[in-house]
């Protein structure tokens, strides 16, 4: 088990006390994480000893950051297990990431009559940049629905499957319901359709040990700052077959052969994804993050935040007139709720007001919300750091909140 006692002076913001006064009790992980000091001196270590634009310079400096940018790449490849550097390509999060795979997927492989499939359990993330991409290239979007228990309705994917279809973009964990969905046996089903498969990895890359090969899904994506790296990072994992067919995004330095005044040539996979100067720093930083996970070990991480599921889950139970949202068996890492008809917004407010920080709203997944006919909901999310003493202080703040607000 985690010596989380230990684990905790890694991460000094959470000494920070609320308003100067009360102690910090961080449960909204599910949105940032908070960044181990490991990671926090890379930072400054990147822009006090090694500040170069990479890639560019014959001088020595700039060598010095391209092989640090090039070993956070190897860092993200070996923790995702991916078959080479040349899948791994940076982006500024998962957002970047999902625009990017549904603009240069729908310029290489869609048209008219094509048919792209998402759930009904996305993020917005997951939602919008294919609403965009449909209005100038008008393929079909259809959605996976999910039942009242907050799981994917699986068997409909057969059906919703067509020889139209060409593309299948899933969340791997639900950020609202926790529900983590059998992508392993749905990559299966699509690819023996044909259909490629990107998986939204913004909330799996922190709870769960990721194989892209084992799961042999085309894209995976994920943002750095999920899993207690800087903000500002993400990455897209692509299939080598796949990303030197596709067109690329953004047009600028770095992702050129050779430019003219009338054409352009594109450089070699992953750098003809990586227009114009990366976040350097930050990379690094999420190079850092991935090796600190790695040594407190995955394993770990993923029994204590299901200990800490479970603890949650069972004390909230108790609670009057609870709903809660997301109740499958294989779930991880949140618990989104409501008490009677107090609004989440005003319980959120009345927890803060205790030092308790848990988010409120509808989690950029408002399909989720009209599925329950329900605004928003309050949602704890945990991470390797959290305690039950934490779990504790969150259900005493939550008792004094029911009693003032009902
Ligand atoms: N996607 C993040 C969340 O679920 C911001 O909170």
């Amino acid at each position: 088990m985690l010596d989380v006692k230990e684990i905790r002076k890694d991460f000094p913001l959470l000494e920070t006390k609320v308003r100067d006064k009360l102690p910090l009790v961080y449960l909204d992980n599910a949105a940032t994480t908070q960044k181990p000091k490991c990671v926090i001196d890379a930072l400054s270590d990147y822009y006090l000893r090694l500040n170069a634009n990479v890639h560019r310079g014959v001088h020595w400096l700039s060598s010095q950051a391209t092989d640090y940018f090039e070993l956070a790449r190897e860092r993200v490849r070996d923790f995702i297990n991916a078959p080479k550097t040349e899948n791994i390509i940076f982006t500024r999060g998962t957002t970047e990431s999902l625009n990017l795979l549904a603009e240069t997927i729908s310029i290489s492989f869609l048209d008219e009559d094509s048919e792209v499939i998402i759930s009904e359990m996305e993020h917005h993330s997951n939602i919008v940049p294919w609403h965009i991409a449909q209005k100038k290239h008008k393929f079909k979007l259809k959605y996976i629905p999910f039942n009242d228990k907050g799981e994917l309705e699986t068997e409909q994917l057969q059906n919703l499957i067509t020889p139209k279809t060409k593309l299948l973009s899933l969340t791997h964990i639900s950020n609202t319901l926790g529900t983590i969905n059998p992508i392993k046996s749905i990559i299966e089903l699509c690819h023996k359709n044909n259909v490629m498969v990107i998986i939204d990895g913004a909330q799996s890359i922190a709870h769960l040990s990721i194989d892209v090969q084992d799961l042999d899904c085309d894209f995976y994506v994920f943002s750095g700052h999920k899993v207690y790296a800087p903000m500002g990072i993400g990455v897209v994992y692509g299939k080598k077959e796949l990303l030197e067919k596709m067109y690329p995004y953004h047009g600028g330095g770095e992702m050129i052969k050779e430019v003219s005044m009338t054409a352009t040539t594109f450089n070699d996979i992953p750098y003809r994804f990586e227009a114009g100067t990366p976040s350097v720093a930050d990379t690094i930083g999420l190079g850092v993050a991935l090796e600190y996970l790695k040594k407190v070990g995955v394993q770990d991480v993923i029994a204590w935040e299901d200990h800490l599921m479970h603890y949650a889950t069972e004390r909230l139970q108790t609670i009057e007139n609870i709903r809660i949202f997301g109740q499958s068996n294989n779930k991880s890492s949140c618990i989104s709720f409501l008490v009677g008809n107090i609004h989440h917004f005003d319980l959120g407010t009345i927890l803060d007001m205790q030092g308790v920080a848990i988010r409120t709203g509808h989690h950029c997944a408002q399909p989720v919300m009209q599925h329950y006919h329900i605004e928003g909901t309050d949602r704890l999310s945990f991470a390797m750091y959290n305690t039950e003493q934490e779990i504790d202080i969150f259900m005493t703040a939550l008792q004094k909140a029911i009693a003032m607000l009902q």
